[in-house]
This record gives structure tokens, sequence and C-alpha cells, in this order.
């Protein structure tokens, strides 16, 4: 087999029913000489017997006909031969499933045609079609401007769609490789070039095919293994799964997120052939661990070099299928390659109009409609970013056994929680005290506690968290403020404003705040902490002692103050990642305490945080003045 035989290109069919794909596909089966013998004889027979005039779209019937019946031996999808190759069509508009199988991917195509009419040019369903591509990442696309013998082979109308489809798709980001006028009833330019159109001097649509490439083999990128069934034979526990991309071999480290745990392959399965030193991309595969690791379906092996993202909030661009819309607030099942997990819709950021591009703020997605949203989980997710890793970067969203929308994953804004969630350590041991938390908050008066406060720049955390500091001083308190700016001189100087670097900061100012919370301290930490997964483990580091407040304050509100200058340099594009401009915040869900200094005076707010903490923490004994 030559090198360029190899693989198959994939193409889907997209564009408006009625634009004439299905003359297209009989006619480039016809021209390129892939009809099986006698077929084309037989329909032209079959249509004068039942006194129709032949239309070439029966041919694509009839082969999908055939395909559907499985009458076709050891043929799941249709194909044609090109020179160069065999090209695959996987799906195509008009199947009842078409947009569904897109956004599950079980059309993963390498390559689309978009086809117009010439005479109606672009209607909605070519632009959601289009935009549909763009979401998923398809860049090799070639449109083919159809029925130029209606228009009478015009150049000015064809030009005119030309630049009609070239600036919607430009707007989407999408550059069209090719775009061709064509008859595919009276087949100019499929196979060959006529005169028709002489003012044409690109490719044919089948050069423009053999132009494109099948993806790059996923066997080179970092090996991900969905585990998709655990069986137990006695005491053997045998993974199986899917290798997505990568490889992997007997002896291999694997690592399974978002567990986090870790265990060799001490041999791999592929039935029904016997044992193997290695499967990669595309291989159904079987294998054991050196040692029993309790590892269920929905498990996502890596190696533990190169592993996936682990987070429990992403934002995503969605695609929406349900009857009613997707809501914020509401929550849906979704999937992620093996694993199935219940989402809660945290914010919509913006919907996208696929007809003109519009992009408004909403509450809700409806029907057949395009989302920017975040996605929360209660638990923490394995997955990827669908830019570096397609076939785990996308997930679909079902209603009972109905598919109601699907997306790809973006972490803009988003840090990866691996790091945070991963102990390095081994071979540590606790060491107790002999002083009790009791007989601390005995000598002081009070508990130990954490007085978290979180809220956008120029709210007013660090400005009533030192006045705070003050008046219980001077009651008597073991008070101190740690301040998000301050420790960004000493413990955090290496940090900056990243989604990783702000969940390292949160994460050492929550366990240094914890520790003085030990130590019997109340500690005012004043940092913004805009990410919800972070304070929750600062939360975590001090339980019961953690307090959070959350300084609230309009954005508008902290812009016209802006104190340090900030949001003007950000809003200049001086400053990247600025939190409520460029990045994002996540106001608490449930904090003890709301301060609201829009509308509060400091010292109204101080009142309300000093009865706070006289009521929360002084003991009754012993209370400080
Ligand atoms: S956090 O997001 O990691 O919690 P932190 O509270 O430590 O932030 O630091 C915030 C302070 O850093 C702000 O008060 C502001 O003075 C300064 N700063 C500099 N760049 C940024 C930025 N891109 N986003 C937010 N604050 C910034």
């Amino acid at each position: 087999m030559s090198d360029e035989m190899k693989e198959a290109l994939k193409l889907v069919i997209v564009g408006h029913v009625d634009h004439g794909k299905s003359t297209l596909v009989g006619r480039l089966f016809h021209d390129t000489g892939s009809l099986p013998p006698g077929k084309m004889e037989a329909i032209r027979a079959m249509s004068d017997r039942r006194g129709m005039p032949f239309e070439w779209a029966f041919l694509l019937d009839a082969l999908q006909a055939e395909r559907d019946q499985g009458i076709t031996i050891d043929m799941t999808q249709i194909w044609f031969r090109t020179p160069r190759r065999d090209i695959v069509i996987i799906d195509a508009p008009g199947h009842k499933e078409f947009l569904k199988n897109m956004i599950t991917g079980a059309a993963a195509a390498h390559a689309a045609l978009l086809v117009i009419d010439a005479a109606e040019g672009l209607k909605e369903q070519s632009r959601r079609h289009a935009y549909l591509l763009h979401l998923l990442g398809l860049r090799q696309v070639a449109v083919v401007v159809n029925k130029m013998d209606l228009v009478g082979y015009d150049e000015a109308r064809f030009r005119a769609v030309e630049r009609a489809i070239r600036l919607y798709l430009e707007g989407i980001g999408t550059h069209p490789t090719f775009v061709i006028p064509i008859s595919a009833r009276e087949g100019h330019h499929l196979v060959t070039r006529t005169d028709a159109m002489a003012w044409y001097d690109g490719p044919t649509v089948v050069e423009a095919l053999d132009h494109f490439e099948p993806v790059a083999s996923a066997v080179d990128q970092p090996l991900r293994l969905p585990i998709q069934d655990v069986y137990k034979f006695e005491d053997r526990r045998i993974l199986v799964g899917r290798v997505e991309c990568g490889r992997v071999r007997v002896g291999d480290a694997l690592l399974f997120s978002p567990l986090n745990k870790r265990a060799r392959v001490a041999s791999i399965e592929a039935w029904p052939a016997p044992l193997r030193d290695e499967a990669e991309a595309g291989e159904a595969v079987g294998f054991l661990l050196d040692e029993p690791l309790f590892v269920e379906r929905g498990a996502l092996a890596s190696h533990v070099e190169r592993p996936p993202i682990e987070s429990d909030v992403f934002r995503a661009r969605l695609f929406w299928l349900g009857q009613r819309p997707l809501t914020v607030g509401a929550s849906y099942r979704i999937r992620i390659h093996t694993s199935e997990t219940v989402v809660t819709v945290q914010s919509i950021e913006r919907v996208i109009d696929t007809g003109d591009l519009s992009v408004s703020a909403a509450d809700r997605v409806e029907r057949h409609s395009v989302a920017e949203i975040t996605l929360r989980s209660r638990a923490m997710l394995a997955f990827d970013a669908y830019e570096d890793s397609p076939l785990t970067g996308r997930f679909v969203i079902v209603d009972g056994d109905d598919i109601a929308g699907g997306g790809v994953i973006s972490m803009e804004g988003y840090a990866d929680q691996r790091k945070a969630v991963t102990t390095r350590a081994s071979n540590v041991r606790r060491v107790e005290h002999r002083v009790s938390p009791q007989d601390r908050a005995r000598r002081h008066g009070h508990e130990g506690a954490v007085l978290w406060f979180t809220g956008l720049s120029g709210a007013g955390k660090s400005t009533l968290a030192i006045e705070l500091e003050n008046r219980l001083f001077l009651k008597g308190y073991q008070v101190y403020v740690l301040d998000g700016d301050n420790l960004r001189f000493g413990l955090n100087a290496d940090l900056a404003f990243s989604p990783e670097d702000r969940a390292e900061n949160i994460r050492r100012a929550g366990e240094v705040a914890a520790l003085f919370a030990r130590a019997g301290f109340v500690v005012i930490a004043a940092f913004i902490s805009p990410y919800r997964a972070d304070r929750d483990r600062a939360r975590q580091a001090a339980g019961s002692a953690f307090h959070e407040v959350y300084v609230k304050a309009d954005l508008a509100v902290c812009e016209r103050r802006d104190p340090k200058g900030l949001y003007r340099k950000a809003r200049r594009g001086e400053i990247l990642e600025f939190t409520g401009v460029t990045a994002p915040y996540e106001p608490p869900e449930s904090p003890a305490l709301v301060v609201d200094t829009s509308h509060e005076e400091v010292e109204h707010s101080i009142g309300v945080l000093l009865e706070y903490v006289t009521r929360s923490l002084a003991l009754r004994a012993s209370r400080p003045r």
C-alpha cells in the first residue's frame, strides 16, 4: 500500500438540505468511477420504469439504502475514490441525527464541503452548519457554490455568494481553503474543468479534496486511555478501554485521574489477540496493573509526565439541541470520554446568534443556539482542553437517553487544579501538639479563626482588614492581617496572576492562615481569591475556624474608585488577566457575612464585622474587652 493510500479522508458535507448535496454526491461517485458496476444502469432503468426523469440524487439514495440495510458487506460508510485516496462520506444533512452526530463526534471528520445554492445564497442553515464546523475546530473547509447552471454560469453572481460566505467565515475566524463554482447536475468542476465557466481558474472539487490531509495521527500525542469497564476474574481486575491517543506499553507508569493514583502496566491483552507489549491510538485493550488499584469506569489513564487537566469547573462552547432552553443554575448530566457526572450551569457568558454572529447576554440558551458557558461539578473531573486533545476535550449533555447538547472545553481563565490537590511528599507523619486549641483560646479569650475577605480589587478588603485589625487589637485580640499585596513581596513573590498562580497564591495563603488560626490568632485574610475552588481549599485547611466574608462592591463602583489606577491600566490593555475585566470573579455562594461597600460607610461595615467577631469568637468567661 502506498503511503498516500494508507488513510482515507473522512468528509462531512454540510449546508442547507435543498442546496444539492445528494446530486453532488451521486455525481461525484459517477464521475470518479466509484460506482459498483451496473449501478448506474439499474437506476436509469428504474427511473424509466416509473416514468420519472433520471436524477443523480437517486444514486445516493440507493447507496444509502444499501448501507442502512447493511446489504453492502463491510461498508458502514459510503466512499469514493480520487486519484490520491479513498474518501469516506461520514455524514451529511438530511440525516435525522446529523447535528447530534456532529457534536458527539460520531462523525469525527477531517474535512468538510459546505454546499451553497448559487441562486439562493447563504441560508440560516448554511450559517449554522458553518458555525458548527468552526466550533468543532474543523479547519479544512471547501465551499462549493452549486447550481451555477441556474444562474447562467454568471461570474458576478458567484463572486457575490463567495463574498458573503467569506465574510461570514472570517467573522468566526475560519478561512475557507477554496470556494468553487460548480454545477453538480451538469458535472462542471467536480472532476473535470469545462468551458462553461472559463473565468474560474481554481481547483475542481476532487482536486480540492486531494489537497486536504487526514489529520495528524493521534499516536504521537500524549496517552489518553479512558476506562470503559473493569472486569473481575477471581482476584484480578482487568481494566478495559480504548486508547484515544498516544500509545501504552507494558511496564509504563500510569496515572489515573481524577483519583490521582499510580500503578504500572503488568500486561496488555487486545482481544482476540494474545498478550502484547504495546497498544496505540484507536485500539481497544484490556490490561492488568502491577498492584491492585480501585479504578472504575470514567477514570482517565495517562502517563505520569503528561497528565490531563483536573478541575471542578470549566468553560465550554456549547451547541444546544434541547427542547427546553438551558438555564443558569440548572443541573445536567454530562459525558466526557467515559465519565458521566452532574454539572451545574454557573454562568452563561454570551449567546451567539449563528445567523448574524451577534452576541448577547442572556440567562438561557434556546434550541439550536450557540453559547459560551461555565459549568461546575461537585467532584473533580479529568479532561483536556479541546484544542489540545479533541477526543477528551469534548462533552455531551444527556437528557434521559437523548443528546440535548454538546460542546468543547476551554480552560481560559481557569486553572488546572492538579498541582493544588497533589501531595508529593511520602513517608511523612504528623506530630501532635501538647498545647490544645482550648488552652490557647482560654489564654487569649477568643477562638482562633480565619476571617477570609474575598472581593474585587478596590472593593475595600484591605481598608476594612486593617481597620478591623486595629479595633480588635485595642480590644485585646490576638489578630493579624494577611494581605494579598503584602504576601506577594515575600512568600508569594514567585507568583503572578495566571489562574494557576492565583490557585497557588491562595493555597499558600490558606495554609498559612490555617496555621495562624491554630496558633490561636484571629487572621484577617484579604485576597481577591476569585475562584471558588481555591477558597474551598482554604476553607478545608482551616476547617470550622473558617469564616468567609464577601466584601461586595459592583464592578462599576470599584472601577470608579480605582485606588491604584489598575482598572485604567487594565482597560488600556496594560495589565492582562485583570479580575473583573479580563479574568473571572466567582462570588461566594453562601458567605458567613456580606459587607456591601457600594452602599455602606466604612464605619458601618466595621460595626457589622466587630459584632460578628464578638458573637462568634469571644469566649464568655474570659472575653477580651
Ligand atoms: S488573587 O487573585 O491571587 O487573590 P491577590 O489578592 O493576591 O490576588 O492580589 C491582588 C492585588 O494584586 C490587587 O489588589 C492588585 O493591587 C494587584 N494586581 C496586579 N495585577 C492584578 C491582576 N491582573 N488582577 C488582580 N489584581 C492584580
